[in-house]
């Protein structure tokens, strides 16, 4: 994952996170309480108001997949129609493959990026061919897809095999950054990779699967790229960003 080819953040205990982050900068990890603290409010405000997603219903790694896939590059208001339909066209790895790929291609269309369906197509079509139509569980050949990166293996690990995964997209890595870190060069590598140990570090023995969709929730909802909702925000208080900054951020 990330630099790192063949590590699980999440497999690795703490102490061996701790040093793995400040291995490759100067930046630390939250001390228990706090990380405690962040799961239990995080999870408070996903019970209840946490969004009600159709992908979130489902364990199946086809439906998974097709779901991440099309939400790469499209919001969710705009995914869910198409998701609808997009299964009930193709709802298997063995109904797509056998679809001719124009037709995969026609049916995504109004999302645009038409890259994305000629990789699910394939993806589909491999599945078939060499794995029995079942998507294979472990990272490293998932990893082998095209199409496939870090944030979407993370996630069809987590919501389709069940696996104790840190994932991070756009949302999650502002999340983290503005209440862990609060200052810094996000685009750097070394605060990237930083924020990938924090995912992994944050994440609780039982509700990982709820606690990555509600990351995901709260960067889409409440603290958003340009005018987040502190007041409405969970983390007010703990939060790295808001404590320098309440100013800017109302
Ligand atoms: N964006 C990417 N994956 C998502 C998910 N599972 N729920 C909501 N938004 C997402």
């Amino acid at each position: 994952m990330v630099a790192d080819a063949g590590v699980q953040w999440h497999e690795l205990d703490y102490h061996t996170l701790t040093q793995y982050s400040t291995a490759q900068t100067d930046l630390t990890l939250p001390i228990y309480p706090l990380k405690r603290r962040f799961r239990r409010r995080l999870l408070g405000w996903y019970d209840r108001n946490g969004r009600d997603l159709p992908w979130r219903k489902t364990r199946d790694p086809y439906r998974i997949l097709v779901s991440e896939i099309m939400l790469q590059q499209t919001q969710v208001d705009r995914v869910m129609p198409k998701y609808e339909e997009w299964l009930e066209r193709f709802p298997t790895f063995e109904a797509l493959a056998k679809a001719p790929l124009r037709r995969a291609v026609q049916v995504w269309r109004p999302l645009g990026y038409n890259i994305r369906p000629r990789r699910l197509h394939a993806i589909a079509k491999h599945v078939v061919k060499y794995f029995d139509g079942r998507l294979p569980s472990d990272v490293e050949t998932l990893k082998k897809f095209n199409g496939l990166g870090d944030y979407t293996v993370g996630a069809v690990q987590c919501f389709a095999f069940g696996k104790r995964a840190p994932i991070v997209d756009t949302n999650i890595s502002r999340v983290l950054f503005r209440v862990f870190l609060g200052n810094g060069d996000r685009d750097k590598h070394a605060v990237k990779q930083h924020i990938w140990i924090l995912s992994a570090s944050l994440l609780p023995r039982k509700r990982f699967f709820d606690f990555n969709q509600a990351l995901m929730d709260l960067g889409a909802m409440v603290c958003l790229a340009r005018k987040p909702l502190c007041t409405k925000c969970p983390m007010r208080t703990i939060c790295a960003t808001y404590a320098t900054n309440t100013k800017t951020l109302s």
